[in-house]
């Protein structure tokens, strides 16, 4: 049940347009999600096999000011209820990020609440806090989504270090590129997923990247994904048939394999309590279950969490969790603020 607001409450509007879901969500305190709406264009991308940029840009514009404006109704409040506008400024694709930030400039200069700007990775860490889990530190959290593979460090404060990241592909890229060769559809985490269910995952053996122990916290999943394409190449070139379900299992096992056995050597490494999972992949069920056997064997083990689908995939909740610091720190952004499509994790 909602608690009810009193007169110390902060109110944030967040705002997220980086990438392909149009996303609209009022936080109490960082903490308390009041509404959390996302209007998805996943049916609209899904006939080109992936994002187009322009398609993005021009649904965020059409779907933004009413998502807002619902977003403010289910949660029983009006723009002068507020405390603060906060925004996804990058990384994601420029056009679309400017959809959100021209919005979040508007209210913010028409309302004159001061506006935050949010980076999109660091609100990833914001959704297990969300959750309201009873979080342990030192906690490692591993970011995977169409975006980003990271590996972070989190401490008590919420001051985040970067221990590795990708140096190619992020998962949820390497899943959605190997669903288009295979012509499964997009988005193709989803899709894989439940494929791979019905295969066999140890019937090929692909390539895993550890990358030795310089990079041993890093990623690198362009060479599995060749493998992938490569594998079915050879099998078409020889007329072969193929298993499909076992093609995708096999892929996902030396994915996940990957994820799973570099965040747990981290988390031994950094005697982390609590080992976190965010990002559209974090909503992977094998991650999830694999993760978790894996962790079990460990003493001591750390604790694992990861967020509810909803919170898991993109969306403006975690953008305004992510702002409330800020908003306590008085980090306000001037009305001059851009968008960066390269935008690098703060740390
Ligand atoms: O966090 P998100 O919504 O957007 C970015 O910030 O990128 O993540 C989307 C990514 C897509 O690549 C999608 O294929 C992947 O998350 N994804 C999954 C699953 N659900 C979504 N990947 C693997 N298994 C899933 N169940
Ligand atoms: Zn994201």
């Amino acid at each position: 049940m909602k608690e009810k607001i009193t007169k110390s409450d902060v109110l944030i509007l967040g705002i997220e347009t980086s990438c392909d879901e149009t996303a609209a969500a009022v936080v109490k305190n960082g903490r308390e999600v009041l509404s959390n709406l996302v209007s998805s264009q996943v049916e609209l991308h899904a006939r080109y096999g992936g994002v187009v940029p322009e398609i993005a840009s021009r649904q965020h514009l059409s779907l933004l000011n009413p998502l807002i404006d619902d977003s403010l109704k289910e949660a029983n409040l009006s723009f002068n209820d507020l405390h603060a506008i906060s925004v996804s400024h990058g990384p994601g694709l420029v056009g679309a990020l400017l959809v959100g930030v021209a919005t979040a400039k508007a209210l913010a200069y028409a309302t004159g609440l001061p506006l935050i700007a949010v980076n999109h990775l660091s609100a990833h860490l914001y959704a297990n806090r969300l959750e309201g889990f009873e979080i342990n530190y030192p906690a490692v959290n591993l970011i995977v989504s169409g975006g980003h593979s990271e590996l972070l460090l989190v401490d008590q404060s919420g001051t985040h270090t970067s221990l590795g990241h990708t140096r190619d592909d992020a998962a949820g890229e390497a899943f959605d590129k190997v669903a288009r060769v295979l012509e499964l559809g997009y988005p193709g985490g989803p899709l894989i997923d439940k494929l791979a269910g019905e295969g066999n995952p140890k019937a090929i053996d692909f390539p895993r990247a550890w990358l030795g122990e310089e990079g041993r916290f890093d990623f690198s999943f362009s060479g599995l994904k060749t493998a992938v394409i490569n594998h079915l190449r050879k099998l078409e070139r020889e007329n072969k048939p193929y298993h499909l379900a076992d093609i995708v299992s096999s892929f996902q096992e030396a994915l996940i394999e990957v994820l799973v056995e570099k965040t747990i050597a981290a988390a031994k490494e950094y005697n982390a309590k609590t080992v976190l999972l965010s990002g559209g992949v974090a909503a992977n069920s094998h991650l999830r279950r694999e993760m978790k056997e894996r962790l079990a064997q460990e003493k001591p083990a750390a604790k694992l969490y990861y967020p509810s689908l909803k919170l898991c995939t993109d969306n403006a909740a975690m953008i305004a969790a992510a702002a409330y610091p800020l908003y306590l720190e008085e980090k306000f952004a001037s009305l001059d603020l851009n968008a960066y499509p390269g935008l690098k994790l703060e740390v």
